[in-house]
């Protein structure tokens, strides 16, 4: 049977006389540096990071290195620092996958306009962005650059796209800058930075070092380009289950259909529209799941044959002929690699014998049982939630969806716990 770690997170009192630091004891934070003259005070932010017990592994990018040597980060943090994709040497002590995976969360600071630009494309063009890309943890970004680059509507739309996505964005600070223009563009000073990150990391809590994978929200799927089929789904309840994973101090990866929430602090949110795309965002991110959860309202068909045009209204009636989508809940059950696996059903009539019918079909671990209509389950703040193993069950009563997310949570870690899921990367440590 697996244990959790237990991990200590205590709080410290910095040198300022009543201020409370929550103390990053053992947390693995990989600090990203790219090239602005803010690369200096990096070097200090090290130190902080490092003061309150973090492991830091410094990643520059080709242009921080113009700014300040890689020997200054390396003794600061008392690691290599990592600065390129294709050193075979550094490869091979810790592949850059290996890397992502170490991080608990990820902060760039300084972050370029270039930078903010590569990582809102997407790109894997250098370590720092593949990084980026192929990590689970939370990413942050501590935007340092000029005032009018900070304004530039490309630079605003980069930020807006990154937010979206669930990137933190710590400041930027306004004041004098190094070009000698005063406005909104200077990082945050690194203690500032070391107290935004704190937020972001994993808390001591029963999910700790566990990563968590959540399908959230309703589908769309495309009848013609300005119309779709989509349901009631807020999304509300998967969010909430986010949040409860996020607080027991798991990595948190959201995957989601169309809503209108924010993301919860600290949890990587992927957005799709379609059925098919959920299934592709899972299929991308199920291999580092410890636990999946599905909590999504998966479109069960789609039109066949959605048209390239907007359809006229030339005839009386109009026929759509569907097919059957993916089932994403039973693919990942499916696997010869599974997580631990946990569904959600929406009943509008015999909630439970029908949600057990499910936990059998699609083998799965769990299943939280909830009913649906008008008034109760989607789109609303409360829900009632029964749950469902082989040989068991367990009425969580009505109440507000995130009390109700957390009391799952709980029952998750433990059933998680209980089936001896540990898997051999849990125990990559630096
Ligand atoms: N699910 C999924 N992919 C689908 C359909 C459903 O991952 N294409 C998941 C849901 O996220 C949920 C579970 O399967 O965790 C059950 O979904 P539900 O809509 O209650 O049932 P269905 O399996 O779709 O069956 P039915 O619509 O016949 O009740």
């Amino acid at each position: 049977m697996h244990k959790y770690a237990p991990l200590a997170q205590p709080v410290c009192v910095s040198g300022e006389p009543g201020r409370i630091i929550p103390a990053m004891q053992g947390n693995r934070i990989l600090l990203g540096v790219t090239g602005g003259i803010a690369a200096y005070k990096s070097a200090e932010l090290v130190r902080r990071l490092r003061e309150r017990g973090a492991q830091v592994q410094v990643v520059m990018t080709a242009a921080a290195r113009e700014f300040v040597g890689a020997l200054t980060f390396q003794a600061l943090s008392g690691r290599p620092v990592r600065t390129d994709l294709w050193d075979s040497a550094a490869e091979a002590a810790m592949g850059h996958i290996e890397l992502a995976r170490w991080a608990e969360a990820v902060l760039v600071a300084p972050a370029t306009a270039d930078f903010l630009a590569r990582l809102a494309e997407g790109r894997a063009d250098d370590l720092l962005t593949t990084l980026c890309l192929a990590t689970a943890a939370p990413i942050a970004v501590a935007p340092a650059m000029n005032r009018l680059m900070w304004a530039n509507a490309a630079t605003v739309a980069n930020v807006e796209r990154l937010r979206q996505r669930g990137v933190r964005v710590f400041g930027p600070a306004e004041g004098a800058q190094a070009c000698g223009e005063v406005g909104e563009g200077r990082m945050l000073e690194p203690p500032e930075l070391a107290d935004q990150l704190a937020v972001l990391l994993p808390a001591a809590g029963p999910l700790h070092g566990r990563r968590v994978l959540i399908t959230a929200g309703p589908t769309r799927e495309r009848i013609d380009p300005v119309r779709f089929i989509s349901n009631r789904s807020s999304g509300k309840m998967g969010f909430a289950v986010a949040q409860a994973a996020r607080e027991a101090g798991a990595q948190v990866v959201l995957v989601s259909g169309p809503v209108s929430l924010p993301t919860p602090p600290g949890v990587r949110r992927v957005d799709v529209e379609s059925a098919e795309a959920m299934l592709t965002a899972v299929q991308n991110e199920v291999a580092a799941a410890d636990i999946f959860i599905s909590t999504a309202a998966v479109a069960d068909y789609r039109p066949a044959h959605p048209s390239g045009q907007k359809i006229k209204k030339t005839s009386e009636r109009l026929q759509l002929e569907m097919e059957r989508t993916t089932d994403v809940l039973a693919s990942v059950a499916a696997r010869a690699d599974r997580p631990f696996v946990v569904g959600f059903a929406a009943e509008t009539e015999s909630v439970e014998q029908n949600a057990r019918a499910k936990l059998l079909k699609k083998n799965l671990d769990m299943i939280a049982a909830n009913e649906v209509s008008h008034s109760k389950g989607f789109d609303c703040e409360d829900n009632h939630l029964i749950v469902l193993w082989r040989n068991a069950r367990q009425d969580l009563g009505a109440g507000p969806k995130l009390a109700l997310a957390r009391e799952l949570i709980r029952l998750i870690g433990e059933s998680y716990a209980a089936a001896g899921k540990a898997r051999p990367r849990d125990t990559v440590q630096a």
